[in-house]
Formats: C-alpha cells, structure tokens, sequence
C-alpha cells in the first residue's frame, strides 16, 4: 500500500483561489503533482487548465493560497528570480514556438548560449546529443523550421526544452491540430523522455484534450471542474471513476 508520506511532490497548490474580476476561475483548489511521474490535467474547455500552468510558470500569482514549485514558494521571488527560475521547466507549446530565422541547430544551441556558459564545442556536442535523443537526422540541423515537417518540428521544440535539463517537463496541448500518425509520434515521445530522463528525475505534466493518450501514456490524471481538482488518480482508477462529469467526459472524447 502506498504511504502518503513517501511520496515527493514537486508541484502543490495549496488551498488556491485565483479571480479575474468578478470571475472566479480556482476556487480553493488543492493539487499536488507527484515527482518523477507524468500526470495529465484534463477538464473541458475554460475550466481553467492553461491558468494553472501559468501558475506553475510565475506568470499568474494566486489570489488566495499558495502554489508551490520545486520546494518554492513563486510569489516570494523577484521577476529575475522568477526568470531563472524557469530554466528548471522545459516547455512544449502547441505550435513549437521555434525562432523562425534560426536554424534547428541554433534554435536547440539558443538556451545553452543564454543560460550556461558551456564553451562553443560544448555546445555543439550537447546539441548533437539532445537531436539524436529526439529523433531528429543530420539534414535537419542545417535547415530553417519551416523547411522540416510538422512532426520535425515538434522533435526540434522538445530538444531545446531539454536543453537545460529541466526537473520538470510541461505540455500544453501537445498534439491539438496534429494528424493521428503524428500524434502517435509525440505521444512516444513524450513517454521516452520521460523515462530517459528518469535520473533527474523529471515530472511531466501534460494539459489533454486528447484522452485516448491521456490513458496510454500517463501515470495519473487529474481532473478539474468549477475551479478545483475532483479526481486525481492512476490511470486504471480514473477510467473507473463513478463521477458522471468524468464519465460524460471520457463518452464524449472516445465516440
Ligand atoms: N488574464 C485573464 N484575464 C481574464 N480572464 C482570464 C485570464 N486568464 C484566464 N481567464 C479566464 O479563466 C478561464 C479559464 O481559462 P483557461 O485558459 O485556464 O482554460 P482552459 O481550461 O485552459 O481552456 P482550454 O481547454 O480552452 O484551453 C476562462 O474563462 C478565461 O476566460
Ligand atoms: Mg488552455
């Protein structure tokens, strides 16, 4: 049986109200993110999942409550504290966010230019490392992002994520827009560096609509309705789940 007490968490919303006005988007919500594990938030469309990524982040500060990051409370650090604070998280946006006008080589070489002070040989040997890590061929380093594939360019955002060897992974809507052999593809990745990075070890936190891989490839799943995490479980528990949201939720996504 599983000891509450054993278990490190690397993220804690701690009783967390966030309001936009008149609007309360978090409402005393309690969430802890266990470390070294991928856990998945689902929740329908504005029930406030981007706003507690950017929590994590330091971008939005609670209203009420307490986030928690990496044993730290966000709202105590300075705006330069915050900065460097966030090479400890690795980001993976929906539409890559890659430079345009740098190559793929110099978009995955760009945090270790602004963040280390790793020599130019250093950098050339890590970046080469971080592409063969995700999958990406010797013809892709030479080539601007628009003249590699959709799928390409997702490798190229997850290398320079890795880059700093973030203690935390974030994925906000990995394969929203992306066809379903490419989906596949992402979701692999995800779970192989997840698990090629366990010595860090990372946490993986990953923002679904996408239930089928939600269910394949997490180890929990949280789920968030009026403000507050209702159910947080292992993936065989959540299918299981008596709550008719949930339920409606997974019948809706699957048909
Ligand atoms: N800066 C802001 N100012 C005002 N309202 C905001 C702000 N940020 C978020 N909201 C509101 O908070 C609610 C939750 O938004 P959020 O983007 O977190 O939802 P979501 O679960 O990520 O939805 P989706 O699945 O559509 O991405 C929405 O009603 C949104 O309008
Ligand atoms: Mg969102």
């Amino acid at each position: 049986m599983e000891n509450e007490n054993q278990q490190n968490y690397t993220i804690e919303f701690k009783h967390v109200t966030k309001t936009f006005g008149d609007h309360t988007v978090l409402d005393g919500l309690d969430f802890k993110i266990h470390e070294g594990k991928i856990t998945t938030l689902l929740g329908f469309s504005g029930a406030g999942k981007s706003t507690i990524l950017k929590h994590i982040l330091g971008i939005y500060h609670p209203t009420d409550g307490e986030v928690r990051v990496l044993d730290t409370n966000l709202t105590d650090l300075s705006d330069k504290e915050v900065r460097q604070f966030r090479t400890s998280f690795g980001m993976s946006f929906q539409y890559s966010a890659l430079f345009d006008s740098m190559t793929n080589f110099e978009n995955v070489a760009f945090p270790l230019r602004e963040f280390t002070k790793l020599t130019e040989q250093e950098i050339t040997a890590k970046v080469l490392k971080l592409m063969e890590q995700t999958g990406l061929e010797e013809h892709a380093f030479k080539k601007l992002p628009s003249e590699i594939s959709g799928g390409m360019r997702k490798r190229v955002g997850l290398a320079r994520a890795l880059a700093l060897e973030p203690k935390i992974m974030l994925y906000d809507e990995p394969t929203t827009g992306l066809d379903p052999i490419t989906t596949h593809m992402v979701d692999d990745l995800i779970r192989t560096t997840h698990q090629r990075n366990a010595h860090i070890p990372m946490t993986t936190v990953i923002i679904s609509h996408d239930i089928a891989a939600t269910l394949r490839i997490s180890d929990y799943v949280a789920f968030l309705e009026k403000g507050r995490v209702v159910e947080h479980s292992s993936v065989e528990q959540f299918k299981k789940s008596k709550n008719p949201v949930i339920q409606k939720f997974i019948e809706l996504s699957t048909h």
